[in-house]
């Protein structure tokens, strides 16, 4: 016999799924609790999250690459190995399945790690960047390393100005093709999916809000309360490599 909490979740899962059914556009907003199952850290869980260890201030802002550029490599490089390490998960794959299953789909994430295109999404809206790609200080684009990138600090092949990950640290702004869709998505979406993130990163914890006002439907996947769960509409309280290939099911 099913526990009241399954039966709870089961009928979240089909109001969730209804409202999917209808939807002519859905957009989803991801965060670092979707990687948290390949074995990817989210950044503030307690004690294994990434800043519950490291200094966000000395580690991920423009002052603290030009006080220390190999410093900040080093992290960066250690994160690179922990994501070229890591495969995506049902989570992953269950979202790059329902584009297939919707009119319009779009998939905004704050993820730098790559796991969402590795999964078979198209499209993705890289509002934080990509860890992976190196971006020259000096002519702001993404570029090649040179050959004596080898002996310390890597060096543009172009320009021979020094690289820095393509990832938007604090501070600095969203890139403005990812920034402008991902406003034009969230405000004419008819259910908005808020997964994995603790919705306290702004703007793109503003997305979820501006789809709330725009009236979608918003149903939040996460393990843990946010920000945000006071204001959805459906809260799938769980693990997304869990839950999304359930609601998968569920439209079936
Ligand atoms: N499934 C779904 N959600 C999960 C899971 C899981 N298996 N495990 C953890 N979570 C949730 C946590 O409960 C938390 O709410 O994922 C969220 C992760 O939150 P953060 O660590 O704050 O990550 P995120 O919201 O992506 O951070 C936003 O902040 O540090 C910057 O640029 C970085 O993009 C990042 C931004």
């Amino acid at each position: 016999m099913k526990s009241d909490s399954a039966v709870a979740l089961d009928e979240l899962l089909e109001q969730a799924a209804a409202a999917l059914r209808k939807a002519q556009h859905v957009c989803v907003l991801t965060g670092a609790g979707i990687s948290a199952e390949s074995g990817i850290p989210t950044f503030r869980d307690a004690l294994t999250g990434l800043w519950a260890n490291f200094r966000a201030e000395d580690l991920a802002t423009p002052e603290a690459f030009e006080r220390d550029p190999k410093f900040v490599w080093d992290w960066y490089e250690f994160r690179r190995e922990l994501i070229r390490k890591a495969e995506p998960n049902p989570g992953h794959f269950a979202l790059a399945e329902l584009a297939g299953r919707v009119p319009r789909f779009t998939l905004v994430t704050q993820n730098v790690d790559g796991l969402h295109q590795r999964a078979g999404s198209r499209g993705v809206l890289e509002y934080h960047g990509n860890i992976l790609r190196d971006r020259c200080c000096v002519e702001q684009v993404v570029a090649d390393r040179s050959e004596d990138s080898r002996h310390g600090l890597p060096r543009c092949a172009a320009c021979g100005g020094l690289l820095r990950p393509d990832v938007v640290w604090f501070g600095e702004a969203i890139p403005r093709g990812p920034m402008l869709a991902a406003a034009e998505a969230a405000e004419s979406c008819d259910v908005f999916l808020s997964i994995g993130t603790s919705s306290l990163v702004y703007p793109a914890a503003g997305l979820a809000e501006s789809a709330l006002r725009a009236g979608a439907t918003v149903i939040e996947v996460n393990p843990n309360r946010t920000d945000l769960s006071r204001n959805v509409n459906v809260l799938l309280a769980g693990p997304s490599g869990e839950l999304l290939p359930r609601l998968l099911e569920q439209l079936r």
